[in-house]
């Protein structure tokens, strides 16, 4: 991709490390952060710098981790560190894996899903033009808790230290470590030959190559960046809360920066796999998920969820909750509306207040506006759907469909018992129950006549109040005619 990238020949993403702390049955490296999994964004800075081989090291959750990776990068070599013996035995496992030793090995983790790969370009094309034989990526943090820290001697950095291993002074250093770094490959390869267990935590550091390095008279170098949200991993949900919140306001940046209007970026959530046009404007409350695009112009919100939904040119969403579905040019739908798949709403058309559409196919200009349900149907173009109409699809046993053909009329508080066709041009009489096709041009009453029983309420209700209103109604009546 970027010049500065170019003939790098290994990757490998440490990925076999557990996740106790986020106490979950799923992978670490599988929970998601703005509609992608933490893995797939450390798979999409490595894959950018186009290494020749790209090596994940897996381990703990082995089969969730393997079958995720085969899916988002079957091109990955995979390799097992079983048991994790820590970072060093990592990154042995993973030179293991290759059939021949590279010339240049980048190692990132898995578990850092904010990185990007301008930052890995910059770090590899730092390493080169110094001729290092290792570069570290840092930064400098308010609070290095937890982090190795970077221990510089006259400028230069001479190790790395471990929090646990770290003396009172080296603890105070708030240059860190971002575990992510550049490796001229011998220099890694004779390193981790060499590595040891005698620390606090009796694992194998992939640290102490950098005091190899050292050793030999290699050159280490520092690529300080300053944006420690990058640097950042995730061991626990509160910091995947945290580093989500950060993605979500960078991704909204972008699209920002790219035409589209966000009102309150504080409560829209835009998944870093949708697709925005130019003048979109959201409005506060929307989370946009999936495989979402919204056309030129359109406004979608406030309180809009729309999960791989398809939004027209110029269309208008409030209040609803919409999956797999497909919204025209200039239609509106909301508010109080539940869009569920296979919905297939026409340019101009509506879907109005307290109406539940699936598997509809809904025409050009067709309007749905009020308290309906709306399903395995299709609604012609210009047809008018009345308030309060059911499209009984099941019976129980079998879902049919039903068609209403193109500027057909039904009445409010109609039933449509599928399957049922009701033509082209026809009409449906408010409160009817329509089993029956309808023609073209025809009208449909399906509801029994209605019959007024005169002197009900004297005889019935003598002496109510209903009664005496309808015996001054009458005086009136008669006075008006005298
Ligand atoms: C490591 C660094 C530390 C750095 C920090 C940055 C070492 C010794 N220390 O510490 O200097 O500041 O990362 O986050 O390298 N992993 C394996 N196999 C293992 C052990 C770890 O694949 O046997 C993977 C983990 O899944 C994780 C990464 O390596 O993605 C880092 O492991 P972790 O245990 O978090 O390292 P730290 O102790 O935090
Ligand atoms: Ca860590």
């Amino acid at each position: 991709m970027s010049q500065a990238a170019a003939g790098v020949t290994a990757v490998v993403v440490l990925a076999a490390g557990g996740g106790t702390r986020m106490k979950s049955r799923r992978s670490k490296l599988l929970h998601e952060l703005c509609g992608r999994s933490m893995l797939s964004y450390a798979i999409t800075a490595a894959t950018s710098l186009e290494p020749d081989h790209l090596v994940v090291v897996v381990g703990h959750e082995r089969e969730q981790v393997s079958e995720h990776l085969a899916e988002i990068a079957p091109y990955a070599v995979q390799a097992v560190q079983e048991p994790q013996l820590g970072t060093g035995h990592a990154v042995r496992v993973g030179l293991d894996a290759l059939v021949e030793l590279p010339s240049e090995v980048v190692v990132t983790y898995g578990d850092v899903p904010l990185l990007t790969g301008e930052t890995l370009a910059g770090l590899v094309a730092e390493h080169r033009a110094a001729a290092n034989a290792v570069t570290l990526l840092t930064s400098v943090v308010d609070v290095p808790t937890g982090y190795g820290r970077v221990v510089r001697e006259h400028g230069q950095v001479s190790r790395v230290v471990e929090e646990k291993d770290a003396s009172d002074e080296e603890r105070d250093v708030r240059e860190i470590n971002s575990g992510i770094y550049v490796f001229d490959a011998e220099t890694l390869r004779d390193g981790l030959a060499e590595l040891r267990t005698d620390n606090a935590q009796g694992e194998m550091y992939l640290t102490d190559v950098i005091a190899h390095a050292n050793r030999l008279g290699r050159t280490v170098g520092a690529h300080l960046i300053d944006d420690p949200w990058q640097t950042q991993g995730v061991n626990d949900r509160v910091q995947l809360a945290s580093l989500s919140k950060e993605l979500n306001r960078r991704i909204l940046v972008r699209w920002m920066r790219d035409g589209v209007t966000v009102l309150d970026p504080e409560t829209t959530w835009v998944a870093d796999t949708v697709d925005l046009a130019e003048d979109v404007t959201l409005l506060p409350n929307t989370i946009l998920r999936g495989a979402t695009s919204v056309a030129q112009g359109a406004t979608i919100g406030p309180d809009v969820m729309l999960t791989d939904v398809e939004v027209g040119e110029g269309a208008h969403l409030v209040k609803c909750h919409a999956t797999l579905a497909v919204i025209g040019d200039g239609a509106e739908v909301g508010p109080f509306s539940y869009l569920r798949p296979g919905t297939r709403l026409g340019a101009k058309g509506k879907i109005g207040a307290f109406v539940e559409a699936k598997n509809a196919v809904i025409g050009d200009g067709a309007k749905v506006p009020h308290l309906t349900y709306c399903g395995d149907a299709e609604v012609g173009d210009g047809a008018n759907i009345g308030a309060g109409t059911i499209f009984a699809n099941y019976d129980g046993v079998t879902k049919s469909r039903t068609t209403v053909g193109k500027a057909s009329f039904v009445g409010s508080n109609s039933v449509l018992v599928a399957p049922v066709t009701i033509a082209d041009g026809a009409y449906v009489a408010a409160g009817s129950a329509v089993t029956e096709d309808v023609g073209p041009g025809e009208l449909a009453i399906a509801r029994s006549r209605q019959r007024n029983i005169e002197g009900w309420v004297a005889s019935r209700r003598p002496g109510s109040k209903t009664q005496q209103a309808a015996e001054e109604a009458v005086r009136a009546e008669k006075g008006d005619q005298e």
